[in-house]
């Protein structure tokens, strides 16, 4: 037994908006119950105007509102409010559009607890299909970070949503609606972990809370600590930890289904804090997020926590690698060499560049369970979001089947990804170090590129994705299904990979 191994007494205080998400009652009728004070109708921009709404084509626009996919107009009736909500040209949505436009009912019914809406039963879309982007869009736009604050009056206030479906549809939606519940309430436990100040979600804590959650997850979990780490050979994890005083932990976690169909390993950064070391960051605003820097292993960890309830076929094998970069007398120097979990060697030329070492040891694990293809997510370079922005990650692999796999998932999920280069040919000289197999940074140019080159040494010859989501892991601002902070990118779309995957050639 280690000095830093208990778990017994680890108190994570907050409330979990996550659990909230998942406490609210969605449901499926026939009509609106007369319980939900506010009832969204769908508008489309051209036909009849639902009769609910108490109001004329002539009427909503002379108001601004023409029916544009995602407009929306509260109409006040008496305590409550009926919600014009635009579904565009009919039927021309799809299932983003509906994701979007349930998140602008929500943000239009922000105030109120029991909300109704036909929004899923609409032409054009599968009636599963459109109910789980309703309830994710409405779940999603109604999620709020509250931990930490006192005043109850900032918590959303919705307990209903009734999802109003026709005698043909009502079956399906109920389905879906089931299924977008769970996968917002993923979605939703991935910006709790993520927004949660880095002193009260330490690597400990983190394993922890996935142990507390395993067993009615039909998970199998196992924690590995500092010495088992160092025991193992893990020498990135144990090195960016070194100037920390809070311990490493490694989670493993298996879901294991009778005759899975393939198997799936999945691999996510968790830096619990990313001060850059001793290449220190700036104290500017950018750099206030890093508290965020394990939003891959969330992402991971949330995926992990719904396969059972979602039934999926996959054997999906998870790694999460969890520490704090810190600087100290301890620290990682520059020029220091660290032997990886697959014996190739590195040399620091930059301690910020820290996410590249823990997935080493990640991946190189990985890699001995022979899965049939890796995924890992991780926020891991500024050069991501140089490249492509804030809501667009890049995608990186030695399969382009795979790569493939998971464009295809990120346009069902609207999570969206754009596939960069994997060079080696011409960037990998750029990782070339003299006294190590390579060193921990390229040059200044492409750094999303020659991150993924470093990663590519670990895989072997398995089949192997990177998702780099720096870019993604944030909004500064409410901003339809997401709220001001963390956004838990990467966990629906790595649900919906799981509950889809198949074997890349
Ligand atoms: N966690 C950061 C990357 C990051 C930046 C994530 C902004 C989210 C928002 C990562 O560990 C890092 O510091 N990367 C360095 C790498 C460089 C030193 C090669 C970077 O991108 O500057
Ligand atoms: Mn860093
Ligand atoms: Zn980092």
């Amino acid at each position: 037994m280690c000095r830093d191994d208990e778990f017994v007494g680890q108190t994570v205080v907050m409330t979990d908006a996550s659990a909230i998400v998942s406490a609210v009652a969605v449901s499926t009728a026939r009509s609106a119950p007369k319980a939900a004070t506010a009832v969204g109708w769908t508008v489309a921009t051209k036909g009849a105007v639902p009769r609910q709404l108490g109001l004329s084509r002539t009427a909503l626009e002379a108001n601004g509102f023409e029916g544009k996919p995602g407009q929306v107009l509260a109409i006040p009736n008496g305590e409550g409010v009926a919600v014009a909500i635009g579904v565009g040209e009919p039927g021309a949505i799809d299932a983003a559009g509906l994701r979007s436009a349930a998140a602008a009912f929500a943000r239009a019914a922000s105030k109120h607890a029991q909300l109704a809406t036909n929004l899923a039963d609409v032409e054009g879309v599968d009636a599963k299909v459109a109910a789980q982007a309703v309830t994710e869009g409405v779940l999603l736009a109604s999620y709020r970070y509250t931990g930490l604050k006192n005043d109850a009056k900032n918590a959303s206030p919705l307990v209903a949503l009734t999802l109003v479906a026709g005698a043909r549809t009502e079956k399906d939606i109920d389905k879906g609606a089931q299924r977008g519940q769970t996968i917002a309430s993923a979605a939703a436990f991935a910006r709790e972990l993520a927004n949660t100040p880095p002193t009260h979600l330490n690597a400990k804590d983190i394993a922890a809370k996935a142990v507390d959650l395993g067993p009615a997850a039909g998970l199998h979990v196992e924690v590995f600590n500092k010495d088992q780490l160092e025991q193992m050979g893990c020498g990135g994890i144990i090195g960016v930890n070194r100037g920390s005083t809070e311990p490493p932990r490694m989670v493993k976690l298996t879901w294991s289904p009778k005759n899975p169909t393939g198997h799936l390993a999945l691999v996510g950064k968790g830096i619990m804090y990313d001060s850059g070391g001793i290449s220190l960051k700036p104290s500017d605003n950018f750099h206030q997020n890093m508290k965020m820097d394990m939003s891959g292993a969330a992402a991971v960890l949330a995926t992990m926590s719904v396969l059972k309830e979602l039934k999926v076929k996959t054997k999906v094998t998870a790694w999460l690698m969890c520490t704090d970069n810190m600087p100290s007398g301890s620290a990682l120097k520059l020029g220091d060499v660290l032997t990886m979990r697959n014996g190739k060697t590195v040399e620091i030329h930059n301690t910020d560049a820290e996410g590249r070492l823990v997935l080493a040891d990640g991946l190189s694990l990985a890699v001995e369970e022979t899965p049939d293809a890796i995924v890992d997510i991780a926020t891991l370079t500024g050069a991501a979001l140089v490249a492509l922005g804030e809501s667009i990650a890049p995608v990186l692999g030695t399969s382009q089947a795979l790569v493939d796999q998971l464009i295809e998932r990120s346009a069902a999920t609207d999570e969206p990804l754009w596939q960069l280069p994997l060079d080696s040919k011409r960037y990998r000289k750029l990782l070339d170090s003299v006294v190590a197999d390579m060193k921990n940074i390229g040059g200044p140019y492409g750094g999303s590129i020659t991150a993924s080159i470093f990663l590519s040494e670990f895989v072997g010859d398995i089949p192997w994705a990177h998702i780099d989501m720096a870019g993604p892991m944030m909004v500064g601002a409410d901003d339809g299904i997401y709220a001001k902070g963390a956004t838990g990118f990467g966990t629906r779309l790595l649900i919906d990979l799981a509950s889809n995957f198949s074997p890349p050639a």
